[in-house]
């Protein structure tokens, strides 16, 4: 009788326990799950994505990210077309997106020589302003959009692009009209319109010595004038051989001597050829197979390359997570990267971290099973 009622109470124990484990054994691993000890697995996601039309790409934005950056809605052009007008239609449905889902909202981006509005630098006749009226109108611009957003984007790209390769500063229309000032003065009217928020100084090529000299030199100047800056945002914009690894952990460590934050913003991995920019791409026929060489899919060689590649840089990043607080894919799934139109319009990349079927790719799915330790098979 007593052992019959040990047994019973040893059913219910071992019955209870497999109950309560039930749910973990169904809940598969997602990017945040695995990651977010680390830092913030975030990705830019399109206007499809932001109404709700690209369902597929939603649901894997949901699941895998806990942040979100717009990939061009919040760009001057779009959000500021006219002087006395601003355009926040499809930036609102954006942040409320994110609100929705809880995740860290990046506005992207402020201050920036491209898909700039043409309005913003010159006058009726096309001549440059004077800084005073340049200084009023990035007042105004700042103050609308971070003031709109206040508490909810919780952190911005300031300014984007200013520096290049060689570590002089871009020769933009902000740069003739104010000179160097204008990178602290948009981090100033940023932290005036949202205290709160966070704000980075964002760039392509950023493993590059001369860049990494002058960023490193322009955050340690703010930091003197006592300007808040709270990352430096390497864009990540890779190629198959391009950059060196070690160049771009070098310069992952000289960003984070400053004191700052890093953050890798625009995540991606072009797996055709670099392109020379001044060759003639129309050519001939053969050249332009030669620039878009698959077409049709990604051999297994290109993609186990690209696989290790990858996972090599993720490897990288969980190195220095103790630096590192937010890694964004540049998309979603192969289908929307912007690398598909550039700098060759009409190719065909495979450059994000799920392909146009919306699968993971083999060291997504690797992280996914065993996130700190991913293989290097190559
Ligand atoms: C790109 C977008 O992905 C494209 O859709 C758009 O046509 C051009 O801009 N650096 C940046 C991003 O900071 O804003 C750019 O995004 C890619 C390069």
């Amino acid at each position: 009788m007593k052992n019959k009622r040990i047994l019973v109470i040893i059913f219910v124990c071992a019955a209870l326990c497999v109950y309560a484990a039930k749910p973990l054994l169904l809940e598969e691993p997602t990017l945040k799950s695995v990651l977010s000890s680390k830092f913030l697995i975030g990705v830019a996601l399109n206007s499809a994505q932001i109404t709700g039309c690209d369902t597929n790409a939603v649901k894997i934005i949901k699941r895998h990210f806990n942040s979100v950056v717009a990939e061009n809605c919040m760009k001057c052009q779009a959000i500021h077309p006219e002087e006395n007008r601003y355009d926040f239609r499809l930036a609102d449905k954006f942040v409320k997106f994110g609100e929705d889902n809880n995740m860290f909202i990046i506005g992207h981006c402020l201050i920036w020589h491209s898909q700039l509005a043409l309005w913003f630098c010159v006058d009726k006749n096309g001549e440059n302003v004077s800084p005073e009226i340049l200084k009023t109108r990035m007042k105004n611009h700042i103050y609308t959009i971070v003031g709109r957003y206040k508490g909810r984007v919780k952190g911005w790209d300031v300014v984007n692009e200013a520096i290049m390769e060689d570590g002089s500063y871009r020769r933009s229309r902000f740069y003739e009209i104010l000179g160097e000032d204008f990178i602290p003065l948009a981090f100033q009217y940023a932290h005036e319109a949202d205290p709160d928020a966070e704000l980075y100084y964002n760039d392509y090529n950023m493993h590059a010595t001369g860049k990494r000299n002058a960023v490193v030199k322009l955050v340690n100047e703010m930091k003197t004038k006592g300007l808040r800056i709270d990352a430096v945002g390497m864009q990540g914009h890779l190629g198959m051989d391009y950059p060196i690894l070690k160049d771009f952990e070098q310069s992952i460590l000289a960003y984070a001597s400053t004191g700052v934050n890093v953050m890798i913003t625009e995540w991606d991995m072009s797996a055709l050829p670099a392109v020379n920019h001044t060759a003639n791409i129309s050519d001939t026929l053969a050249y332009k197979k030669v620039l878009n060489p698959y077409p049709d899919f990604l051999p297994d060689s290109v993609s186990k390359r690209w696989n290790s590649k990858m996972a090599d840089y993720m490897n990288l990043f969980i190195k220095y997570s103790n630096v590192i607080s937010r890694i964004t894919a540049w998309g979603v799934s192969d289908g929307d990267s912007w690398k598909n139109g550039f700098p060759v319009r009409g190719r065909k990349d495979y450059a994000l971290l799920f392909n146009r079927k919306y699968q993971p790719k083999e060291f997504v799915k690797k992280l996914l099973k065993e996130p700190l330790k991913l293989d290097r098979d190559k």
